[in-house]
């Protein structure tokens, strides 16, 4: 996708719009006063929605207008669970408060209302996935819906099946998920270019032809590992992808890797390769899948030599972007989440993981993520 033509002289002019129009409707009052309501303030809300018009580019606007219906259902649930009347208009009330009055559970809360805030209108339409309703069955988060549904996705298409399998009976849609996943690597390499895969990896004298490098576990249409070849084209060594034949089956001309057919909730069968790589895949899943799927690499890496590497957001732990909020309710949905560096700590520790180093790129957005790079205790 191209970004539309926008140059820094256009930004600098619709910043100054902002500015002038700031100041006409601040200018003249004291600092105290309420904020003048009239056609100023409508201005400076029209010349900054032209400001963040000009800064996103097309995939940035296509997720938020994609995700939009989560806002709906979070500012639905809040309202639901009486939230808004239990915080005060001019005052504050801390998570626990609203969890021990509403009885909802703490973590679903803590999601439903970082979206909340982000929230900039309080439109109230059925969402798409029936989030609302799901939460009810299940007590807010604190019970088992009462049919066995373990996600919205479940509830909302009357289906016992994962997101994954699910796709797998309408074809076309797993078709078109795939690409799209191909068009977000096209996007951004930001997660890929903060982790060194030649002086970390490839390049190390010991390392040779033969040997297994990397393995893209859940890796799609081999996308990341392109990118990876094609950014450090003297890397030695072997690499192979994993997916789901549906998606194996479409990969057309494999370059520079072995695609394999495995479904990771089975034994890895690639032993003591150097890297598992799990790009965009934990975030899908719940904390009990992750464990299910990370203790299948677990048995199959050698100490000391292999190390797991997942390309996922690292959430900080106060001021979620808006965007990775609405993500982490995209992942809600399926059962998956994005998660905080002291989850993933809390994650990998029964499995025996710690993390080495998250290696980040400075001033990239959430999207692009980061690589955690964890190995076996001792
Ligand atoms: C969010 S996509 C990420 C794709 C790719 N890693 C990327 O970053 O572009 C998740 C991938 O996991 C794959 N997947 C889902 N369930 C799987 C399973 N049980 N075994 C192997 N792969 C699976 C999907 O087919 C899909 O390619």
């Amino acid at each position: 996708m191209t970004r539309p033509a926008i140059t820094c002289r256009d930004i600098q002019d619709l910043l100054g719009e902002v500015n002038a129009a700031g100041s006409a409707l601040v200018d003249g009052h004291a600092d105290a006063s309420p904020l003048p309501e009239g056609p100023v303030r409508g201005r400076l809300v029209a010349a900054m929605q032209n400001l963040l018009a000009g800064l996103q580019d097309p995939v940035e606007k296509g997720l938020e207008l994609i995700w939009q219906s989560h806002q709906n259902a979070a500012v639905r649930t809040c309202s639901e669970l009486g939230v808004f009347e239990l915080v005060p208009p001019s005052g504050k009330a801390s998570l626990q408060e609203l969890v021990d009055k509403t009885g909802a559970d703490r973590q679903l809360l803590y999601k439903q209302l970082t979206i909340g805030k982000s929230s900039r209108w309080l439109d109230l339409h059925l969402p798409s996935l029936k989030l609302p309703e799901y939460l009810q069955r299940t007590a807010y988060g604190t019970k088992p819906d009462p049919d066995g549904f373990q996600t919205p996705l479940q509830y909302g298409e009357n289906t016992k099946l994962d997101l994954f399998q699910w796709l797998k009976t309408k074809p076309e849609q797993f078709k078109t998920f795939n690409l799209a996943m191909e068009s977000l690597t096209a996007k951004s390499l930001a997660g890929i270019e903060a982790y060194p895969f030649d002086t970390e990896l490839g390049l190390n004298p010991s390392s040779t032809e033969d040997e297994i490098l990397l393995v893209d576990v859940g890796g799609g249409h081999g996308q990341k590992v392109e990118a990876i070849r094609a950014r450090y084209p003297d890397l030695k060594g072997r690499m192979v992808v994993q997916d789901l034949k549906e998606a194996i089956d479409e990969i057309q001309d494999a370059k520079g890797f072995k695609p394999m057919v495995h479904d990771f909730f089975t034994p890895q069968p690639v032993e003591g390769a150097r890297a598992y790589f799990f790009c965009r895949i934990l975030h899908d899943w719940s904390d009990q899948d992750c464990h299910r799927i990370l203790s299948n690499t677990v048995s199959a890496m050698r100490p000391g030599h292999s190390r797991i590497l997942i390309l996922d957001a690292v959430l900080p732990d106060t001021g979620v972007p808006p965007l990775a909020a609405l993500l982490d309710i995209n992942m809600m949905l399926i059962g998956g989440m994005e998660r905080s560096r002291e989850q993933w700590v809390a994650l990998f520790a029964p499995l025996g993981l710690e993390i080495v180093k998250v290696w980040a790129k400075k001033d990239v957005s959430i999207f692009e993520a980061s690589i955690i790079e964890a190995r076996l205790k001792g």
